[in-house]
């Protein structure tokens, strides 16, 4: 059974002639244990996606279930239930509170639970030992650099344990010491059997990724399972504009591989008269002019 299944889910945002389309009729399905990446232009409905995933939106039409559950089945309070229960959710901005250490901010969702201090103090403790920030527990945010307040916030989203982790540009801020920090993590925690969605710009993380949907005006226009450690084929022949190779050009690496490795006579000798025929073809141009 898909963790997650939408069937022509749209939204819209405004009513009639100004209306805009964040979503347009989207399907899809996440089973559980995927590590999917979101990419698409500024715009094209990826927020939104992820907001109506993690119960934070509900779709204009179309049906999502989450568990094989029909979302509009549910009440707002059994909704935001839930969403705490299930969900864990990742932003750009950490939204880490100021005044809070980072103990006491990854705490919170459990005192907004109910838990005593002590229980939720040693839960938290845990989480911040395990994103390996143990030795920063009673510091504040504006004392840990981005990618340590990003750990924090994954420490946070990660406390009530839940199947499903949201990251909506979690790297957007970060520099690439930082979101290689944050991607081991969330590699981690993928390993450790949740499933994961995040969003992203830069192509050098799909590496991380089971699979990489691609959005565009509303639409998931490409969807791919790529190998984990390997940058998806899409994003790579459109960012790094690679062409696709073919069966010849393969067998063509190939040959000029051999024709490099010493040792065949036969290649050896053939690669040479190609060679004195060119320069001889370079001196009778030189003599001429
Ligand atoms: N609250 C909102 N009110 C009106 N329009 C919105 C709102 N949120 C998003 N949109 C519009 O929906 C479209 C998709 O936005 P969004 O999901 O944020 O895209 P992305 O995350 O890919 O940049 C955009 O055209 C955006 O302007
Ligand atoms: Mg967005």
């Amino acid at each position: 059974m898909s963790i997650i299944e939408l069937e022509e889910v749209s939204k819209l945002y405004g009513f009639g002639d100004a209306a805009n389309v964040a979503l347009d009729e989207v399907s899809l399905a996440i089973e559980e244990g995927e590590f999917v990446a979101v990419m698409g232009p500024s715009g094209s409905g990826k927020s939104t996606l992820m907001n109506i995933i993690g119960l934070l939106d509900r779709p204009s039409h179309g049906k999502y279930s989450i568990n094989g559950r029909a979302v509009a089945k549910l009440r707002p309070n059994q909704a935001a239930k839930y969403r705490r229960d299930t969900i864990g959710f990742i932003f750009q901005s950490f939204n880490l509170l100021p005044k809070l250490t980072a103990l006491e901010n990854v705490a919170l969702p459990l005192a907004y639970k109910g838990m005593g201090l002590t229980r939720r103090t040693r839960q938290a403790s845990d989480m911040l030992a395990r994103v390996g920030l143990q030795h920063r527990e009673y510091y504040y945010p504006w004392q840990l650099s981005g990618g340590q307040r990003q750990c924090i916030a994954i420490a946070r989203a990660l406390v009530n344990n839940p199947k499903l982790i949201i990251a909506d540009e979690p790297t957007g801020n970060l520099d690439s010491a930082g979101s290689r920090l944050v991607m081991e993590l969330l590699s981690e925690i993928h390993k450790a059997g949740n499933t994961i969605l995040f969003v992203t710009h830069n192509p050098e993380l799909t590496r991380y990724a089971t699979r990489v949907v691609y959005m565009h005006d509303g639409s998931i226009v490409q969807d791919e399972k790529t190998k984990i450690g390997e940058v998806a084929k899409t994003v790579k022949r459109a960012m790094y504009n690679v062409p696709q190779t073919t069966v010849e050009d393969d067998l063509a690496g190939v040959s000029a591989l051999m024709k490099a490795v010493p040792g065949s006579d036969e290649v050896q000798s053939a690669t040479t008269k190609k060679t004195r025929k060119k320069q001889t073809t370079s001196r009778r141009k030189r003599g001429s002019s």
